[in-house]
C-alpha cells in the first residue's frame, strides 16, 4: 500500500492525475466513483482537467453505493449526487454511468443484477475511495465480512450521524439501510486510491495502515491489494506511527 501525505489541496490532483494517466492510456477505462465530501475536490479537478481536453466519452462507472429508499428526485439520491458532482460535468456517453437501485423492488436480484453489470464491464479499473470514521468503505461497516458481494447493509448510527449534515443535521432523515458493493467486490478493482483529511479520519486511517486486518475495521482489507493508493493530509495522517 502506498500512503502519499499531502497538503489537502494536492490530494486531489494527485487523484484525478491518477484518473487522467488511465484515461489517456485506456479511454474506455471503467471507473469506480465514491460519494461523500473526499472525492469532491478531485471531481472538480476531473471538471477542469475535461475543459482542457480530457474526455470520458468512451469510458463508463459504476458507483460504490447507494441509500434505500429515497425518493428518485432527492437530491441526496446518490445517483442524483454523482450526476450534479460529476457526470453532468464531464461527456459521459447516456447510460455510463450506473449504480445499485435502491428503489428497486426485489433489492436481492438488484444487488446481483450490479455485480453482473461490473463483471460485464471487465471490472472497474480504478476505484475512488473515502473512509468513514469507522473504517468503512462504501457502506461496509465494522463487521462486514471480508468476503463480502454487493448486498443491503444496515447504516450505523454513527454513519447516519456523521451523514446528518447532508440532511439538514437530522439523523432521522437519514436512510437506514443501504445498498452497497462489498469488500470482495472492491478489492476486484485493479486501482484502489482512497482520499482521507481531517483529525475526524485519524483513527480510521492508522487501523487502515498499521492495523492489523479485521473486518471490525474493514477498509483494512485493503493492505491486501497489491495496487492501493492512500492519499490523506497531515490530519488524517496524524495517528500514524
Ligand atoms: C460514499 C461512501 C462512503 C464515504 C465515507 C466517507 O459513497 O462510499 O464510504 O466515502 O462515508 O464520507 P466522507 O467523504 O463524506 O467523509
Amino acid at each position: 500500500m502506498e500512503v502519499v501525505i499531502a497538503p489537502a489541496g494536492e490530494l486531489a490532483a494527485l487523484a484525478a492525475g491518477a484518473v487522467e494517466e488511465l484515461l489517456r492510456a485506456r479511454p474506455d477505462a471503467v471507473l469506480g466513483l465514491a460519494t461523500g465530501s473526499s472525492p469532491l475536490a478531485v471531481y472538480d479537478e476531473l471538471a477542469r482537467r475535461h475543459k482542457d481536453g480530457l474526455s470520458f466519452s468512451r469510458a463508463r462507472a459504476f458507483m460504490l453505493d447507494e441509500y434505500v429508499g429515497l425518493p428518485a428526485d432527492h437530491p441526496e439520491r446518490y445517483r442524483n449526487v454523482i450526476e450534479k458532482e460529476i457526470a453532468s460535468r464531464v461527456d459521459f456517453a447516456p447510460g455510463a454511468v450506473q449504480g445499485p437501485d435502491g428503489l428497486a423492488d426485489d433489492l436481492a436480484a438488484a444487488c446481483a443484477g450490479y455485480e453482473a453489470a461490473i463483471a460485464d464491464a471487465g471490472g472497474v479499473d480504478l476505484q475512488i475511495l473515502g473512509i468513514g470514521t469507522d473504517g468503512h468503505i462504501a457502506f461496509n461497516e465494522p463487521g462486514s465480512s471480508l468476503a463480502s458481494r454487493t448486498r443491503i447493509k444496515t447504516l450505523t448510527r454513527q454513519t447516519r450521524e456523521d451523514n446528518a449534515r447532508f440532511f439538514g443535521g437530522s439523523v432521522d432523515d437519514v436512510p437506514r439501510h443501504c445498498l452497497t458493493q462489498g469488500l470482495a467486490t472492491i478489492m476486484e478493482a485493479r486501482h484502489l486510491v482512497l482520499l482521507a483529511s481531517g483529525r475526524a479520519k485519524a483513527e480510521a486511517v492508522h487501523q487502515l495502515v498499521e492495523g492489523p486486518v479485521s473486518a471490525m475495521w474493514p477498509a483494512t482489507i485493503m493492505q491486501l491489494h497489491p495496487h492501493a493508493t492512500v492519499l490523506v493530509d497531515d490530519a488524517a495522517a496524524s495517528r500514524l506511527q
